[in-house]
């Protein structure tokens, strides 16, 4: 079947993972990659398919109402997944009003529009929307009975521990702390009102830390790589005793494809990879793989980390509870944390060139002056 399918910030880090493996994997659809391209959007994120047949791309806000729904009229989109938003949590501390805007504001337009161009004729159509595990809050950090946290400085310990009794679950009460996570809570809502209300078939996931290659170096996986590489403070926030479940970013593309195909209408599906760390033993793990990938003396920049002021509000521990999406769709994480972490520092290393583009701003100024143009 072919179809029109719209993903929105797909010039970011997760949106350029899911326009790849929808472009290579799904010929007869078209995509139409909808973005804004803020400072976390990148086209060159997207260079090994943008010569596809089948990829469209349009620089567009999504809180602009009008422009957003001339690009339904103009592809007769029948499917959104909409991953465009503003992603960082510290930005979000500082500017919550950019967060608002488009989080909220900017999907209640993406969904306004997809309900007037669908008129009521939802059969063969999905608003299928991205969300984080965030939007539950925070749980406790506690350790088991008998269970040591992976103190060793290798990602090779890692068999799945858990630094608390409790999980995120579909079914669990949303508790937003920070203006980012109240922001996507909000979208979250209008979404799931939008099926109540008119009938459209939508769906929402939630799911937790991603890393992997493409994540623009603001968040800490990225950030540290690039620091330890050039030798600069990795600034750890509080006591680094918060907790991340980390899921490779092609495995939440993979389970998108999946939800997007085969989820049930109305429906949220938790994503995760059972994959809980803390702060500082991951940043231990980078620090040692970093070393050893350049031929350094592995561990010798470890003096590198820097104890700084914790994070307002800094959410305890995330750990996702997935069961629902392995039980009932059959999807589940393909990497060990310890083979996904090795390439994604060998990816950083690799793409020198991409991180200094970033880093020195220069992507920025080449996309303004080109548009500026037009
Ligand atoms: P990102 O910041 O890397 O990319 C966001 C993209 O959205 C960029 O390309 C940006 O240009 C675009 N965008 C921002 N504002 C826009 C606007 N007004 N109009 C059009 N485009 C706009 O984000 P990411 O980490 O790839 O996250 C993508 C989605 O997944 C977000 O909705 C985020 O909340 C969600 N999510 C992220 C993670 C994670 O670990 N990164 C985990 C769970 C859920
Ligand atoms: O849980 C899903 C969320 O994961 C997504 O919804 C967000 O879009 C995404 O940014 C991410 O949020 P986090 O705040 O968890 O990611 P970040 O990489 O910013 O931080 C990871 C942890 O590391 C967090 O506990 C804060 C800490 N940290 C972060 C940075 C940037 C540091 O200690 N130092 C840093 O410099």
């Amino acid at each position: 079947m072919s179809r029109n399918i719209l993903i929105t910030g797909g010039a970011g880090f997760i949106g350029s993972h899911v326009v790849r493996l929808f472009v290579t994997k799904y010929p007869d659809y078209r995509i139409v990659n909808l973005d804004k391209l803020t400072y976390a959007g990148n086209l060159a994120n997207l260079k090994d398919v943008e010569q596809a047949p089948n990829y469209r791309f349009e620089r567009c806000d999504i809180c602009d109402y009008d422009a957003v729904r001339a690009i339904f009229r103009k592809y007769d989109i029948d499917g959104v997944i909409h991953l465009a938003a503003e992603s960082h949590v510290d930005r979000s501390i500082k500017d919550p009003f950019t967060f608002a805007r488009t989080n909220v504001m900017g999907t209640l337009t993406l969904l306004q529009s997809a309900r007037e161009h669908w008129n009521g004729a939802w059969d063969g159509k999905l608003f299928y929307h991205i969300s984080t595990d965030e939007v539950y809050g925070a749980l406790e950090l506690t350790h088991p009975e008998g269970i040591e946290p992976p103190f060793s400085t290798t990602a090779s310990s890692t068999e799945h521990l858990a630094y608390g009794a409790d999980f995120f679950y579909e079914t669990t009460k949303y508790n937003p702390h920070s203006p980012y996570s109240a922001s996507k809570a909000s979208s979250d809502h209008f979404v799931r009102a939008y099926h109540d209300t008119y009938g459209m078939p939508t769906l929402v996931t939630n799911c937790s830390n991603n890393y992997g290659p493409y994540q623009f170096p603001e968040k800490l996986i990225p950030l540290f790589i690039n620091n330890i590489r050039h030798r600069k403070p990795l600034p750890v926030y509080g006591r680094g005793e918060n907790v991340r479940d980390w899921l490779y970013v092609e495995d939440h593309a993979r389970a998108i494809d999946v939800i997007f195909h085969r989820g049930k209408v109305a429906e949220t599906y938790n994503i995760g990879g059972f994959n809980e760390w803390k702060n500082i033993d991951l940043v231990r793990v980078l620090v040692c793989t970093v070393d050893r990938l350049l031929g350094r003396k592995e561990g010798e920049d470890m003096d590198l980390i820097t104890y700084v002021t914790d994070r307002p509000g800094h959410d305890m521990r995330y750990a996702i509870d997935s069961s629902k999406l392995q039980r009932e769709l059959g999807w589940e994480p393909s990497l060990q944390f310890e083979e996904g972490i090795g390439k994604t520092v060998r990816w950083y290393l690799d793409n020198q060139a991409w991180m200094d583009n970033i880093t020195s701003g220069e992507y920025e100024r080449y996309y303004e002056e080109m548009y500026r143009n037009r």
